[in-house]
């Protein structure tokens, strides 16, 4: 079928279809499904990395400030990513790459010199080598350690009588942009054993904690505290804007749902999943099954839902797949296709149904993994897993879902939203 496919059609898919390169192959929506077409053009998806799509993206304009996002390999998932941005700490600027995260511990965490002795250390901050960095004094409101004692909001970090290092929190100059700055913004310094894990300097805080980037950011009348659009490839940049235009202003079509008050956790932003779609339809899932805190995040890369609600998807999507090769589970995701020697496969695609009837439909990049990115035709998995029985969260969704999507925090609007394929 998919060779049937006259080239006008796909002329035309291209035309309506923003996200798509003219590249190895072609993605496009129709009917409830994602369609994946081998390129015309392309001899096959093994070789390398597809061209650049002809449209980057075009981060909010009069943003207070708009950088951009990287999405970097994860070395122990092939074709997953973590998301970094380059910042600037201190006078005079010491230029980081860095991890952002909506759910920290309610602070920005650099890893600071004096490093272990076995630790690389080239890039870490050097506080000494700043002269705008201020200590906090221990006491202080801004200072969240209550045991410590001395002249600095100093804790040492002890795991299995081991010390890892101290944790000192400071405030110094941010720098985003030339013109984008924060003088005293607050985070902490985390000296000797400290590994973020994804080899960054650090993680940008923000959360809804009031030291955090989020909340500090200028606000503006039409403007959300901030945005920001995970890229799909590594060959294509995201951004991430700090007091972004609401995007319903700039023209664009977003779906909002609104935050919840979380009294159990205040740094992070909870919202309501009420339903979830496949192919067009509703699964049926009882919506007290649904109830509960869902949680947008940036440090997983999958969705994970409530042992029913995922087994309601998988055995749907399964009934729905039955002319395709099933793949041996990958991981903890264990509904996985082979579609190799295949030019054309279609998947049902999932919808989020969120309160405030905000209905996002996944990419296919968001709902499956692609072990191989250069390559569709190959293993696929459903994207999604279970919880464990006795998570506290209903759901959570992962940086994959959220791929390509401005994901918008209107913080004090008191709503998510989400615009799709805009990066
Ligand atoms: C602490 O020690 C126990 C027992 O030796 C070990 O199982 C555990 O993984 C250690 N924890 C850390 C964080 O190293
Ligand atoms: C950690 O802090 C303690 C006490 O605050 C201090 O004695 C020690 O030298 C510090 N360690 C490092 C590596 O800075
Ligand atoms: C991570 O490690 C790799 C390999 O050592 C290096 O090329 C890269 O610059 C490091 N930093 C980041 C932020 O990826
Ligand atoms: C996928 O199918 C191809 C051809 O049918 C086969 O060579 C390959 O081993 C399969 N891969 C997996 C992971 O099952």
């Amino acid at each position: 079928m998919a060779l049937a496919l006259p080239s006008l059609l796909f002329c035309l898919v291209l035309l309506v279809s923003p996200y798509l390169g003219c590249s190895y192959h072609t993605i496009y929506t129709h009917g409830g499904k994602h369609y994946a077409v081998r390129s015309l053009r392309g001899e096959d998806d093994n070789h390398g990395a597809a061209p650049a799509p002809a449209r980057g993206p075009s981060p909010p304009r009069g943003a207070w400030v708009s950088i951009p996002v990287r999405g970097d390999p994860k070395e122990a998932l092939p074709g997953a990513f973590q998301y970094h941005v380059v910042v600037g700490f201190g006078t005079p600027v010491q230029v980081v790459t860095v991890g952002f995260d909506t759910r920290t511990t309610g602070a920005t965490l650099l890893k600071c010199t004096p490093c272990a002795a076995t630790e690389p250390c080239d890039e870490a901050f050097e506080p000494s080598a700043s002269s705008s960095l201020v200590q906090i004094p221990c006491g202080s409101p801004d200072c969240p350690f209550h045991g410590c004692s001395g002249p600095s909001c100093t804790l040492s970090i002890s795991i299995n009588n081991t010390l890892l290092g101290n944790a000192t929190f400071v405030t110094d100059k941010l720098t985003l942009s030339g013109y984008a700055t924060m003088d005293k913004f607050r985070f902490a310094c985390l000296e000797a054993g400290f590994r973020p894990g994804d080899n960054s300097t650090g993680i940008l805080d923000l959360s809804r904690n009031s030291h955090s980037l989020a909340s500090r950011v200028p606000t503006f009348p039409g403007t959300v505290a901030f945005s920001y659009c995970l890229p799909s490839s590594a060959r294509t940049a995201g951004f991430l804007s700090l007091g972004a235009i609401k995007p319903e202003l700039s023209g664009r079509k977003v779906s909002y749902t609104p935050l919840r008050s979380n009294p159990g956790n205040g740094n992070l932003y909870v919202v309501d999943l009420v339903g979830v779609g496949l192919g067009g339809h509703d699964l049926s899932v009882p919506p007290t099954v649904l109830a509960g805190d869902t949680i947008v995040n940036l440090h997983r890369t999958f969705t994970y839902l409530r042992p029913e609600v995922y087994s309601a998807l998988r055995d749907n999507f399964r009934q729905q797949m039955t002319e395709y090769k099933p793949a041996p589970p990958l991981g903890e995701l264990d509904t996985c296709y082979n579609f190799t020697g295949r030019n054309f496969f279609a998947v049902p695609a999932v919808t989020l149904k969120f309160n405030g009837g905000a209905d996002v439909v996944m990419s296919m990049n968001g709902m499956m993994y692609f072990p191989d990115p250069s390559n569709h035709f190959s293993i696929a998995c459903l994207a999604f897993a279970a919880l464990p029985t006795n998570a506290p969260e209903a759901a959570v969704i992962g940086s994959r879902a959220q791929s390509s999507m401005e994901v918008v925090y209107d913080v004090h609007g008191g709503k998510i939203g989400f615009v799709p394929y805009r990066c």
